[in-house]
């Protein structure tokens, strides 16, 4: 969450280097288990520090994910959405309200998010992505993170057979995957007015129809003959990848150089087959049936 200071008090490393820990992803640290959840400890640090210090209000809204899940895509949307109408001008004029939208995003399970976003009863909208696919992406984003500015670091990196096998043991940056799943999914049954559950194929397969609830949703509804259209343009994959920011921005992370253009991949449903064995999608498949279909979820 934002508001977070980068320099964690020692507290935070002591409290992390009490928890039982695996080995990460190789060429990656060490992962940390906390509230029976996987992180990285720089992830954790900030959400140990959020944990004590972040106030919700109950008019922020929260864009909740596991990695590479499509986080980027519902920012812009939710983003352009809220502020339709009322974003600043070319000339640079200061917008009367945009910026103030209290969109914040973060990667935390349900279970891990501070106190005061469940007390505050703010509005979170959750999305998923085939565990396939999320793994892929996954698993190109991070090899891109160890290389950072040095190439030859990727040799060390975990091999895509390496890192699916940790993946489907539950051993992934917020993971298990399926259980970051699980805990948004329960809540959005017991407070469906303030989840929003949403899938990444749906969101691709029909985004104008997604872009019609997420207005609702956020209390900022398309007035009749209001156009979709531009909203969907504005944040397509091409649109999104083709901005100069993302094309040649980059920006650090934890001491490693990340290029925009990574967040920005193929943006397609299905890649996975390009990379995994049909027997490896079925692994996935059978442990997400396993662990999901259990409390009614439609896989
Ligand atoms: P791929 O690596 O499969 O291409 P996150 O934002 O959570 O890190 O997720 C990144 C994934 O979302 C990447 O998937 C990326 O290409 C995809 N993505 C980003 N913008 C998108 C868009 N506008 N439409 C569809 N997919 C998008």
């Amino acid at each position: 969450a934002s508001g977070i200071s980068p320099e964690s008090p020692q507290k935070y490393v002591e409290e992390i280097s009490q928890l039982p820990k695996e080995k990460g992803w190789r060429g990656l640290q060490g992962l940390f288990l906390y509230k029976n959840f996987w992180f990285y400890p720089a992830f954790l640090k900030g959400a140990l520090h959020a944990r004590d210090h972040f106030q919700a209000q109950p008019t922020d809204i929260f864009l909740c994910s596991s990695m590479k899940t499509g986080t980027a895509w519902l920012k812009a949307l939710s983003f352009t959405i809220a502020t339709r109408g009322h974003r600043p001008s070319d000339d640079g004029l200061p917008s009367n309200g945009g910026s103030e939208i209290p969109l914040f995003a973060s990667h935390l399970p349900y279970t891990c998010l501070p106190k005061s976003v469940i007390d505050s009863d703010c509005k979170i909208v959750y999305i998923r992505r085939d565990p396939k696919d999320t793994f892929v992406s996954m698993w190109f984003f991070l090899r891109k993170f160890v290389a950072g500015k040095n190439s030859t670091d990727v040799e060390s990196f975990a091999s895509i057979d390496e890192g699916f096998e940790l993946f489907c043991k539950g051993l992934s940056s917020h993971g298990p995957y399926w259980e970051h799943i699980l805990g948004y999914w329960e809540a959005s049954i017991r407070r469906p007015e303030k989840i929003l559950f949403l899938k990444y194929e749906d969101l691709l397969e029909d985004t104008q129809l997604w872009v019609k609830k997420l207005a609702e949703f956020f209390g900022c509804p398309f007035s009749a003959g209001e156009e979709r259209e531009g909203v969907v343009k504005e944040c397509s994959f091409e649109s999104l990848r083709d901005l100069e920011v993302n094309k040649s921005g980059k920006h650090e992370k934890r001491g490693r150089v990340i290029e925009n253009s990574a967040y920005f991949r193929k943006g397609v449903v299905g890649d996975w087959r390009n990379h995994l064995s049909d027997e490896m999608g079925k692994k996935i498949d059978v442990i997400m049936e396993e662990k999901l279909m259990g409390p009614g979820f439609t896989f």
